[in-house]
């Protein structure tokens, strides 16, 4: 969703921030802008559209303090009056904001009655109407007095003509960071935005308000109390975000999947003890132990990566398992004890709902754990304890190398509390490990099924419905088969569980209609190869992805992908590549916007 960036220090903040900002374009936005603090005030930039349409309509400015914003429109739709920074009436205040200010209504009425004619539609504007009018010559506490009358959620980077210099920043509930150089200092939503200058970090928390300046920052609370933060690391390297000779980064993720599994798994699996080692649930062992339920909370990608994770956690650890969407969660109230494990599944760590999920289970006495890619985001934070996916940056929208790192981590986790509950023998726990630990050159083998995806993906991508079905283990892969098509190609897909196929869904096959089952060798085998006969009866164009070695399925399916033979549990790390790279090229060879799908944001942060 939409970006901050903000800097001060020794260099021109434009270039700065242009970069960052386009850094950041992966998380979607639909307008952009900067404002940048000079001897005659603050000089405001915006458009609507991409980065490098804004750098057109820019000229230098030799200026060092600045910030900079790319939208996804909540509030009011995509104009260049509605892209941030938004100003007060002189422009002596200018403010990049995500989240939502809930009682904007309210204030905007309140400001409306003093006077203020209000330049956008938007929440944001609000703020900077309110730091404007509570100024008095300090523009840190200008901002936390205004914070003091908003609801809602903010990240916040804040600018003020009489201080240059300067950059205020603010947080609750959206993510925010500042990157610490030498004598400069970059704020940003997304660690993307920063790596570039910096690997020294510091993530804000909820209701910590920041005095950025190029030399040091402070930090406080809303209540001006001082808090000290610590410096920390981050992980990541400049190429990692890079796209390296790959075309998209969703195809340059397809194919880092062997080496993100690696990553993945590294360090966690001891075959020669049978066991799975996670550090980052150490602390919580015993509790985890005691767990008599477990429910995993997750979005989109993530919430299919979960449902492997309920088969995973009820085959191995024999504990009964829910997954919720994260969104419906915390408005159902959930029976949820201090014997219960809510394990939060997201790659970005900042998905509102399911961070909202996280509280929720948390507030009711519940062990709260995170399957979290991004290092120190809210939710890894937020839980009690967790296990980071560490499949290094995501950028491409569509979630791949997320997702089967999630179903990893979940692999892992489930075969630990199999163990801890002695209801997972060891030498079938030996067997999964070995198993698990072969997966990533299986993936390299999956992964030669790229030229046969493209083939039929460019054969088939003028068809504007596809059906996916699979059983068992494989049901939430056609699942998630189906999202990748439909989001970055914007072909209409449904994944089901293939016996539900007859409940309805089989009156949509006609002739061609393509339908892609996961249909490799396990208990279910027989009754996919009946589901076929129907569709192929009715005239559908079937695509099967099948165990190499099966000769059987050649002779019913239009087309066959194979993949490596593996046990079941693990099948879904396999069976998803060739339905990740299906998407792909589909969304290719119809000239879609493979990394920025028209409407979506690669990471929610907003319910
Ligand atoms: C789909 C996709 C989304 C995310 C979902 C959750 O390709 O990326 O469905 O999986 O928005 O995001 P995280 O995992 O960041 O919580």
């Amino acid at each position: 969703m939409c970006g901050i960036v903000g800097y001060v220090g020794g260099q021109q903040a434009l270039p700065v921030l242009l970069d960052g900002l386009e850094r950041l374009e992966y998380r979607g936005y639909d307008s952009c802008g900067v404002a940048i603090v000079g001897d005659l005030g603050i000089g405001i930039q915006k458009s609507t559209g991409r980065v490098t349409d804004l750098r057109k309509t820019i000229g230098d400015a030799a200026n060092t303090t600045g910030i900079g914003h790319t939208r996804w429109a909540t509030h009011g739709t995509p104009t260049v009056a509605n892209a941030h920074p938004h100003t007060d009436a002189s422009v002596s205040v200018a403010v990049a904001h995500n989240g939502i200010i809930e009682n904007h209504d309210s204030i905007r009425d309140w400001l409306g009655r003093e006077g203020i004619k209000f330049a956008s539609e938007t929440d944001t504007e609000v703020l900077a109407h309110l730091i404007g009018r509570l100024y008095r010559g300090n523009l840190e506490d200008a901002v936390r007095s205004a914070l003091h009358e908003v609801e809602g959620t903010y990240g916040l980077v804040v600018v003020c003509a009489a201080e240059p210099g300067v950059v205020v920043a603010a947080k609750k509930g959206s993510p925010l960071l500042i990157g610490v150089g030498d004598g400069e200092h970059i704020i940003a939503s997304d660690a993307s935005a920063v790596l570039e200058h910096t690997k020294r970090v510091v993530y804000l928390d909820d209701g910590e308000v920041a005095r950025v300046t190029a030399s040091g920052f402070t930090t406080t609370t809303l209540d001006a109390s001082p808090v000290t933060k610590e410096v920390q690391e981050i992980g990541w390297t400049l190429d990692q975000i890079e796209l390296g000779g790959h075309e998209h980064f969703m195809s340059k993720e397809i194919f880092e999947q062997p080496a993100s599994l690696r990553d993945s798994m590294r360090g966690r699996i001891d075959l020669g003890r049978s066991e799975v080692r996670l550090g980052g649930v150490r602390d919580f062992v015993s509790r985890f132990g005691r767990t008599r339920r477990v429910i995993l909370a997750g979005c989109g990608t993530a919430w299919h990566a979960a449902l492997v994770g309920e088969y995973l956690f009820e085959g191995m650890a024999k504990v009964p398992t829910e997954v919720e969407y994260a969104s419906e969660f915390r408005y159902r109230n959930p029976v949820v004890d201090s014997r219960t494990t809510v394990i939060a599944v997201s790659q970005s760590g900042e998905t509102a709902d399911t961070l909202a999920a996280v509280q929720e289970a948390k507030r009711l006495g519940a062990l709260s754990l995170g399957a979290v890619n991004v290092v120190g985001s809210t939710i890894a934070r937020e839980t009690d304890a967790g296990v980071y996916l560490h499949v290094g940056p995501e950028i491409g929208v569509a979630s791949t190398k997320a997702f089967t790192g999630q179903v990893a981590v979940l692999a892992m986790l489930a075969a630990h509390l199999g163990r801890r509950k002695r209801r997972f023998p060891k030498k079938e726990c030996a067997g999964f490990l070995a198993d698990l630990a072969k997966i990533p050159s299986k993936v390299e083998e999956a992964l030669r099924c790229d030229g046969q995806a493209k083939s039929i993906s460019e054969r088939l991508s003028g068809r504007d419905n596809w059906l996916y079905l699979g059983r068992g283990y494989n049901y939430p892969v056609a699942l998630e088969g189906a999202l990748k098509l439909k989001e970055i190609s914007y072909i209409h897909a449904e994944g089901l569980p293939a016996a539900e196929m007859k409940h309805g869904p089989i009156a949509l096959i006609s002739d061609g209609m393509p339908v892609v089952f996961i249909a490799t060798r396990g208990a279910q085998y027989e009754k996919i190869i009946g589901n076929i006969e129907e569709v192929r009866a009715r005239g559908g164009h079937v695509i099967a992805v099948a165990t190499s070695g099966d000769g059987r399925i050649d002779k019913l399916a239009d087309d066959v992908i194979y993949v490596p033979d593996a046990p079941e549990p693990l099948q879904p790390l396999l069976t998803v590549i060739p339905l990740q790279l299906i998407a792909y090229h589909a969304a290719v060879a119809r000239g879609c916007n493979v990394d920025k799908p028209r409407n979506l944001a690669k990471s929610v942060t907003v319910e």
